[in-house]
């Protein structure tokens, strides 16, 4: 089978590495891909979002199945573009349509499809003028939750105790146009407490197979200080993820949306990522995803047994029914490293050098020049590491990043070591 990979990050570093252990692979390649998937497959120089020349290529090298890694392309319909066209028919995609990915790509559409289909999650408004949305601020309880609707590349939520910054916010977004037309509606939504964690399916619309669940580290500074990132660590299994509450999981959130997806003709072949809240043992949505997460992929990947290709197959062709997919009892620990000033300003162009390492080194934002690997992202490298403990995974995690590499480069200490003594 031919299989192209959409994507260029760490996430797409790690599919590709286990897409390539897969007898059913023929040949791989990967668009845009980075210097780490060159070593696995073949990198073709197309942007995720130039829907017709990747069309072009699927046709020429006729590509059996496409795996859509990020969420541009599904937001701006990728599944469409080769669906509406005949001669692209033929090939298998896994990723949702547009309107799967306004699970993703709006937060109202989201908060309303939980709220149809009594999936739990935090009480929301949504508003489209800043008169109502500001006297709805001066009456809520704090701490407030407000979120651009559209996709802000992580930025468009603010949570805040002050009504004033709230107000102020609220006002940015919808009448100063902060995040364009992704905050064109704010949600103001309740606080909720918790322990946050991701779980992830496949789905092919009607079945569905769960893939590990993960922690991501969000914040940029050890003990979940500073600002919001795109994810500094990863870990899998979440200790506090037992089997009662994955069952919860399962029966409350889960199968519900899955169920949901179908009653409202939405046909849904792809990834979902449940950003769920643990409050005091009940689960919670936060937001849905419609790809897995970065880095939380490169723990699950490391992670899963099954050969991935078959349930990618089956996803794409509506067939999971009675697949399952088994997974490694072993801890798996991935530390973002960074250029030095993200997710604020950072230089890019600095050359990395990467030693020997017993656990994969994923490329996350990295480029080559001749002979010479340079930093080309904020997140620049995804090191991993696996143990029979968490403890063993972490040390080993640690090894791996010790063996990277560069000037001014960043990586928070303590990824995994709150999950160490975890007491629910
Ligand atoms: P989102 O982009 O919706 O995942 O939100 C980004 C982050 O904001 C989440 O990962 C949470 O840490 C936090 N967050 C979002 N919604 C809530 C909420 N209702 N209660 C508490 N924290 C939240
Ligand atoms: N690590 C969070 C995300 O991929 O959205």
């Amino acid at each position: 089978m031919k299989i192209l990979l959409v994507g260029s990050g760490g996430r797409e570093h790690a599919m590709a590495w286990k897409i390539r252990q897969s007898p059913l692979c023929d040949a791989l390649y990967v668009a845009p891909g980075n210097p780490g998937t060159a070593l696995l497959g073949i990198n073709i120089p197309l942007k995720v979002t130039d829907f017709v020349a990747l069309g072009k290529f699927c046709e020429g090298e006729k590509i059996d199945l496409v795996v859509v890694g990020p969420e541009a392309p599904l937001v701006e319909g990728i599944r469409d573009y080769f669906e509406s066209n005949p001669s692209l028919s033929h090939v298998g995609i896994v990723g949702p349509g547009k309107l799967g990915a306004q699970l993703e790509g709006s937060k109202d559409f989201s908060k309303a499809f939980m709220n149809r289909h009594g999936i739990p999650t935090a009480a929301a408004s949504t508003f489209s003028d800043s008169a109502s949305a500001v006297s709805y601020v001066e009456k809520c309880k704090t701490p407030i939750v407000i979120k651009a609707d559209g996709l802000a590349a992580g930025k468009g939520v603010i949570i805040t105790s002050s009504r004033e910054e709230a107000s102020i916010t609220v006002k940015e977004m919808l009448d100063d146009k902060r995040f364009g037309d992704a905050g064109s509606k704010v949600l103001i939504e309740d606080f909720l407490t918790g322990t946050e964690l991701s779980v992830f399916v496949l789905t092919d619309g009607a079945h569905y197979v769960i893939l590990p669940e993960a922690k991501d580290y969000k914040r940029i500074g050890d003990d979940d200080q500073g600002p919001n990132t795109g994810g500094m660590g990863a870990v899998s299994p979440v200790v506090f993820a037992d089997a009662d509450f994955m069952k919860k999981v399962e029966q409350k959130i889960i199968a519900p949306t899955i169920r949901g997806l179908k009653e409202e003709n939405i046909s849904y072949r792809g990834f979902i990522f449940f950003g769920l809240i643990n409050v005091s043992g009940e689960p919670y949505v936060i937001e849905y995803n419609a790809r897995m997460g970065d880095p939380e992929t490169q723990s699950v990947m490391l992670r899963l047994k099954s050969d991935l290709v078959p349930l990618l197959q089956a996803t794409a062709k509506g067939t999971l029914k009675d697949m399952h997919a088994e997974f490694q009892k072993q801890f798996a620990v991935t530390i973002s490293m960074v250029a030095e000033g993200y997710p604020g300003n950072y230089k890019k162009g600095t050359e990395i050098t990467i030693g020997a390492s017993q656990s994969p080194v994923f490329h996350a934002g990295t480029r080559q020049e001749g002979s010479r690997l340079l930093s080309d992202g904020g997140r620049v490298i995804s090191a991993t590491g696996m143990g029979e403990s968490l403890q063993g995974a972490i040390q080993q995690a640690y090894e791996t990043v010790s063996l990277v590499n560069w000037d001014g480069v960043y990586f928070r200490k303590d990824i995994g070591k709150d999950l160490l003594n975890w007491k629910n």
